[in-house]
């Protein structure tokens, strides 16, 4: 199933307290970003990838994509206050697909495998979103004192890429919008209208570069794949 790619890039990468966007910090020779771009620049199913940037990094961006030789980035548009703003940007920009996938940049590990199983199930279904199962045992607690212990057998830790038809993510954005609505993922924007959300389980190694001990993850997890 050939898709659109939408790559969330304007965030601002506070918890990784570095001193510029922990997309542009390097791992394993490339900018994080660059391995991210690279996943969906080889899957032939991906017609084109349209990133949300920040517009003072347009500029060190476009360069790097050029550096690393990428064909697919079609449209940079500018970013929001807000990850779900900075998608809106980018779902308003493309033109109309069957299924678009939306990606953090923040995930280079992400597998063609995955990706195709979301497309395909988001074609099939209407939406699609990878996820793992909880490893933890989850308690509640409130001031400190444990008052449940969840049942974890019905619990999943919610990744992206997350898949959709492109005319309901189109709704379900705009409609967020006009309520003042702001989810933590695409799939909240969809669920709040009805629409079931098909799991699709992905994998551990999907991590999201988020704080300083992400980049020792990941270059292990690059390592490991090199071997
Ligand atoms: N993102 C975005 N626009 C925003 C905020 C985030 O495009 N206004 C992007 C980030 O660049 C990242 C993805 O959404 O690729 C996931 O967000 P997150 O991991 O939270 O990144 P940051 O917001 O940059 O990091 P932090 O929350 O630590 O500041
Ligand atoms: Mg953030």
């Amino acid at each position: 199933m050939m898709y659109t790619a939408i790559l969330p890039a304007a965030g601002s990468g506070t918890r990784m307290k570095a001193n510029k966007n922990k997309l542009l910090l390097e791992l394993g020779g490339k900018p994080v970003f660059i391995h991210t771009l690279e996943v969906f620049e080889a899957d032939p199913a991906c017609r084109s990838i349209w990133l949300a940037v920040k517009p003072e990094e347009q500029r060190i961006m476009e360069e790097e994509i050029k550096r690393f030789g990428l064909k697919k980035v079609y449209g940079l548009t500018g970013g929001g206050k807000e990850r779900q703003d900075s998608v809106r940007a980018c779902l308003e920009a493309i033109p109309a697909c069957e299924v678009v996938l939306v990606h953090d940049a923040a995930r280079p590990f992400i597998r063609q495998g995955t990706i195709r199983r979301l497309a395909e199930t988001a074609a099939q279904e209407g939406a699609a979103i990878a996820a793992v199962k909880v490893k933890d045992t989850i308690k509640k607690a409130e001031n400190g004192l444990v008052s449940e212990t969840v049942d974890r057998d019905s619990l999943w830790m919610i990744q992206t890429p997350q898949a959709f038809r492109y005319s309901l993510l189109l709704e379900a954005t705009r409609s967020a919008n006009e309520d003042g609505f702001l989810g933590t993922d695409e799939s909240m924007l969809t669920e709040r209208l009805g629409y079931p959300v098909r799991i699709v389980e992905s994998s551990y190694e999907n991590i999201k570069i988020t704080t300083p001990d992400d980049l020792i993850y990941g270059k292990a997890i690059l390592e490991q794949r090199r071997q």
